[in-house]
């Protein structure tokens, strides 16, 4: 960059008064200067022929008083009119105490022709810190093809710098999204949702725990539903969804696989079970194999599949009350196959919310592992007969019931999904405001994390542990984010950036639709 030594659009804020490569840089404020932690600096090293442009980021900022060993910035607090006039190596003072605020920086490295190095050296003493400009801040700006945001810094000159996440990266190799309740969690992954939908190669599912997605919250905000009519698709429970997309699922549509979520089975129960499933696939008596364990006495279980007495009378009262309906979603109604369609919405790369607010947190949680259990196996079936299926993304609200090995309900398809989804084109956007109650484990086979505002130290250290970029150094500025800004590490980014997430209810959805459906469109009006 030709304006890498530009000082016009530069605002010294203060001077360099102690540091140590491999740690933490400190700079004395001026005293009518200020910024804020998470801000980008640039130290200008003046005392070499060449100059050097460190960049650095205000990861702390702490008041001090300053005693006679602190003569360093004592003497920059009396430069700072004019601290290019003045010979440091000269400077005397009389004085004992300063009272100082003193910023502590991370050295991000060098910029160099628009590029960034790694810090392979200090700057020296008293060298001037400024906010830089925002082209001097371009090499962040990053390829890809989501825009999430942009750059969340103080900058001089005009301009943002957006903030783009390679899409492949963020859907195929999971993306983990971790807030305090009311920081962002939503809106980002709307948002997010919105640029994938745009680029027309995924399938979207998203568990909506709470209803939050499909129709605006309240007034003067959006929904996805605004995006496009046709490629958003709902399915839920009562009148504000339609009848065909109504979550109930014909009992005999549910298959040996399905059955292991309802109910934890002992293994003799499940051998039971898989022995009535196979062989009710060749002799057709009855229509379903769990019209035969209803209809059929544990005696003649015993005599026909050597089934135990007790484990007869289990499997006959728990599948008596899944076909007596004691499940909210299971029917015995004629019905489409709600699987079948749902995956049909994805392979035509539709947004499919499936909005769990009208049924029981116990048919929730069968839902969810069903549904992606047979997600995970449509896509794998076709990679093995390469076939080359859709990228799918699911989205999974409070993501830790269904992570947390300690969980009863986590019956192991979320940790299969996350640890080989990648291998068969399914991806896992998992959320939640507990991210202790995950482990270093599965966290670390999550390769983007959007941080947003999260206080309780125990949360911010098992992110450390996982995550792909240091970001120990962030966590004062985590802890006091505002809603909707973020910290985002990953392999689609360079370095762990701060950034300000486009909020969803701003964003201009005509700018979102798909291509194909512009091209359709103009079609239908015929000629002008
Ligand atoms: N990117 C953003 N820009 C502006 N405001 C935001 C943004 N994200 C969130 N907010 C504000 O914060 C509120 C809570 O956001 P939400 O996504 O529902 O939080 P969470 O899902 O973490 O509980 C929103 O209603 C909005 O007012
Ligand atoms: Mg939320």
């Amino acid at each position: 960059m030709e304006n890498d030594t530009d000082k016009t659009n530069l605002r010294g804020i203060g001077h360099l008064i102690s540091g140590d490569i491999s740690n933490k840089l400190e700079f004395k404020l001026f005293s009518d200067s200020n910024v804020n932690v998470g801000d980008f600096v640039l130290v200008e090293d003046q005392y070499h022929g060449i100059p050097n442009h460190f960049v650095g980021r205000v990861t702390n900022i702490k008041l001090r008083t300053l005693g006679r060993e602190d003569f360093l910035t004592e003497m920059s607090n009396q430069i700072e009119v004019s601290p290019m006039e003045v010979n440091p190596y000269e400077f005397r003072d009389s004085r004992s105490e300063i009272l100082a605020r003193i910023a502590e920086i991370s050295l991000i490295g060098i910029l160099n022709k628009g590029n960034i190095a790694p810090p392979k050296k200090i700057p020296n003493h008293l060298s001037p810190v400024q906010i830089p400009s925002v082209q001097q801040m371009d090499w962040i700006s990053s390829k890809g093809d989501v825009e999430i945001g942009k750059l969340r810094a103080e900058m001089t000159g005009e301009g943002d710098i957006p903030i783009l996440l390679d899409s492949e990266i963020l859907v195929k190799k999971h993306l983990f999204v971790a807030a305090m309740t009311g920081s962002g969690k939503t809106v980002t992954v709307k948002t997010l949702i919105a640029g994938l939908y745009k680029t027309d190669k995924y399938g979207i599912l998203i568990f909506d725990v709470h209803g939050e997605y499909f129709y605006p919250l309240k007034n003067n905000s959006k929904g996805l539903n605004e995006l496009d009519n046709e490629n958003v698709v709902i399915y839920g429970l009562g009148d504000k969804v339609d009848k065909g997309n109504q979550i109930l699922i014909n009992y005999r549509h549910i298959t040996y696989g399905d059955l292991l979520y309802f109910y934890d089975w002992s293994s003799p129960q499940r051998e039971a079970l898989g022995i009535i499933f196979s062989d009710n696939e060749i002799n057709n008596d009855y229509d379903h194999p769990l019209e035969y364990i209803n209809e059929t006495k544990p005696f003649d279980m015993k005599k026909e599949y050597g089934i135990n007495i007790e484990t007869g009378n289990v499997l006959k009262r728990r599948i008596k009350q899944i076909i007596d309906g004691n499940l909210d979603f299971i029917t015995s109604d004629d019905k489409e196959n709600l699987f079948t369609k749902i995956i049909d919405d994805l392979r035509f790369k539709r947004i499919v919310i499936i909005d769990f607010t009208r049924l029981s947190e116990r048919s929730e949680n069968i839902l969810i592992n069903i549904l992606s259990r047979r997600v995970l196996n449509h896509n794998k079936q076709a990679t093995q007969k390469s076939e080359n299926p859709n990228n799918i993304f699911i989205v999974l609200e409070e993501a830790q019931r269904f992570l947390d090995p300690a969980e009863s309900q986590n019956k192991g398809v979320m940790r299969e999904l996350v640890r080989e989804g990648r291998k068969f084109g399914v991806g896992l956007g998992a959320v939640t405001q507990i991210p202790r109650f995950f482990d270093e484990r599965i966290l670390s086979q999550f390769n983007t994390y959007i941080i947003l505002k999260l206080t309780n130290s125990s949360d911010r250290n098992i992110l450390e542990g996982g995550s792909p970029q240091n970001i120990s150094d962030m966590f004062t500025e985590i802890a006091t984010l505002y809603p909707g800004e973020a910290v985002i590490v990953g392999e689609a980014i360079p370095l762990a950036l701060p950034v300000k997430i486009h909020n969803f209810d701003d964003l201009d959805l005509k700018k979102y639709r798909r291509e194909s459906d512009d091209i359709n469109v103009s079609k239908d009006m015929g000629a002008f």
